[in-house]
């Protein structure tokens, strides 16, 4: 059976695509890097849709000898750049109005318990693959959704004039075929490649199906570019740039502070202060206030004292591929440091031009996260008092309190500061314990392989891996983790991960870090402002960079592949 999604019928295309395999970039960061170069080209340009298949192709030769990719990209950029074309006419489409096609190919062929009729798959919920999330969060937006081959149906919905826009999902072959029909149609639609050709193990870029199922005229955060924002927070950090809003330092406390500042970091935090200031602002594209700056790098600040703690509580010698801050200078120096840090957040907060509404809020936001942080923390000392097993949900208890907070503060002085805390305070905290809770598990599972001293099986840390692999162990393989957790194992860290890959332990762990990740998005879903809904779920992507989902299906038997590129497509 093929699955035709995006096929209008229309007279038999004169052109297409031709349907080379593999010609679709592989790693996230190669297909971003050609996604926002397609918009920029079509920023630039600007030709007016529907462009016919050759005059894409011009386009995307174009764009690969700028890129200078691989030709072979030819057929997928020429989908990207039409998607570019189309977009702001999409967003002026009102979700009542607009059709998402998704392909059957994203079910689990083999467990799939919906059935057919002759609109479609009728998804039951089953919640095993991406579908019954696209759906219903399309459908509460207003959305007719189809799971099907388009073309009848598809056709009669065009022609009742109920629909005016098209969000299509579909393998890249298909729509190859189906790009001349849609320009013939010129109804606004933007296309989503899966990214195998083959229909099967196919995976699709979840936020690129998200971003266009929510685009509307009025969010201005879809064209935030996250990647410049961010290296605009990451440019706040150095010692020039500090001085200028905190002064230069007096001493050599403060100096060491500064340089503990400057040195490194993946700037998270003061990142997340900054996009949800910009998704909440009512003057979208103004340069960013000096003031949020003292509020970002109060962010910064906390959350580097608390690393600075953290290393000493733990013993840890090495952050950043470098001495901790104890270890180069001694324990008292750094604990002081620690504390001056602090000190220093409170200080840039109580420094911004705020009202005293506002800085109530951020010193109540502020001093909440930090009781919170120092309750998750010492949950974990005081268990290392006298270590003992602690179940997967314990463990996750601790990665509740100790690491969400953060996150919590840092996006929730961007809302203070753009003056819209109250609507958002509640989905703010659901959204941050999930993703802090996420955070923490992918940084168990970083450690897997790493047999340093930062390893928190050698560190003798409540580790989510050790939980998961103690619940599921039996027998001698019970008694070797019970004795890990009571710290008298004598087996190293070597052994231990080799216990934890035959209990699956790991991939219990990565389980629950996208359940974790998946629990953030879902606590968008009443979000009603769409540029910060929109946002945060960028943001999910771009932290865990990984921004794919998958599916499984068989949908093309070996024959209907044939069809799919048989001669009326070439
Ligand atoms: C370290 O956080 C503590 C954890 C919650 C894992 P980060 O790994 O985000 O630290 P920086 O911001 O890059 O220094
Ligand atoms: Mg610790």
């Amino acid at each position: 059976m093929s699955a035709i999604p995006l096929t209008i019928p229309r007279p038999v295309p004169t052109v297409s695509f031709r349907a080379p395999k593999k010609n679709i970039p592989q790693t996230p960061f190669e297909r971003s890097r050609i996604l926002e170069r397609c918009r920029a080209y079509a920023a630039e340009h600007n030709p007016v849709p529907p462009l016919p298949p050759q005059e894409l192709l011009v386009h995307a030769d174009r764009l690969i000898k700028e890129l200078g990719c691989d030709p072979i990209y030819r057929d997928y950029i020429g989908v990207l750049i039409n998607n570019e074309l189309w977009r702001e006419q999409l967003a002026r489409v009102p979700f009542e109005r607009r059709l998402l096609l998704l392909p059957k190919c994203l079910r689990v062929e083999s467990k799939c318990p919906a059935p057919f009729d002759e609109f479609g798959l009728l998804c039951k919920q089953c919640g095993l693959c991406s579908i019954q999330d696209l759906q219903s969060e399309a459908e509460r937006l207003g959305y007719a959704v189809l799971v099907a081959e388009g073309s009848a149906i598809v056709m009669s919905l065009i022609q009742t004039g109920k629909i005016e826009a098209i969000v299509g999902v579909s393998c890249l072959s298909v729509l190859e075929r189906a790009f001349p029909y849609m320009e013939a149609a010129a109804i606004p639609g933007v296309a989503i490649p899966l990214l195998q050709d083959d229909c099967i193990d196919t995976n699709v870029d979840l936020d690129w199906v998200w971003d266009y199922i929510h685009l509307t005229s009025d969010d201005q955060t879809r064209r935030l570019d996250l990647s410049q924002s961010r290296d605009e927070v990451d440019f706040w950090f150095t010692p020039l740039n500090l001085e200028t809003i905190m002064g230069p330092p007096q001493g050599e406390t403060e100096q060491i502070a500064r340089q503990w500042l400057c040195r490194a970091g993946k700037r998270w935090r003061p990142f997340l202060t900054v996009a949800t200031f910009q998704a909440l602002r009512t003057t979208p594209g103004a340069p960013l206030p000096e003031d949020l700056r003292k509020v970002a790098v109060a962010v910064e600040c906390f959350h580097k004292a608390s690393l600075i703690h953290d290393d000493i509580e733990d013993n840890d010698t090495a952050r950043y591929g470098e001495r901790t801050l104890h270890e180069e200078y001694g324990v008292p120096v750094a604990l002081n440091v620690g504390d001056l840090l602090i000190g220093e957040g409170y200080r840039l907060l109580a420094a911004a031009q705020i009202s005293a509404e506002q800085r109530v809020a951020m010193l109540k936001v502020a001093a909440e996260g930090q009781r919170e942080l120092c309750r998750g923390q010492g949950a974990e000392l005081c268990w290392a008092r006298q270590p003992a097993p602690l179940s997967t949900l314990e463990v996750l208890d601790i990665f509740r309190k100790k690491t969400a907070p953060a996150f919590s503060v840092a996006l929730k002085l961007g809302a203070i500061y753009a003056g819209q805390f109250e609507e958002v305070e509640d989905v703010l905290d659901t959204y941050s314990e999930a993703l802090g809770i996420a955070y923490q598990i992918r940084d168990d599972l970083s450690d897997l392989g790493d047999t340093g001293e930062t390893n928190d099986i050698a560190g003798l840390r409540p580790s989510l891996l050790l939980a998961a692999a103690f619940e599921r162990a039996e027998g001698e393989q019970k008694n070797r983790i019970n004795a890990h957790w009571h710290r008298l194992s004598t087996e190293s860290p070597a052994q231990i991960e080799a216990l934890y890959l035959e209990l699956q332990a790991d991939e219990r762990c990565r389980n629950l870090l996208e359940r974790y990740k998946e629990e953030a998005v879902r606590s968008l879903q009443e979000v009603d402002n769409a540029n910060l809904k929109g946002l945060l779920r960028r943001v999910i992507g771009k932290i865990f960079n990984d921004t794919e989902i998958k599916g499984w299906c068989k949908e093309f038997t070996p024959e209907s592949k044939t069809e799919v590129s048989s001669p009326a497509s070439n």
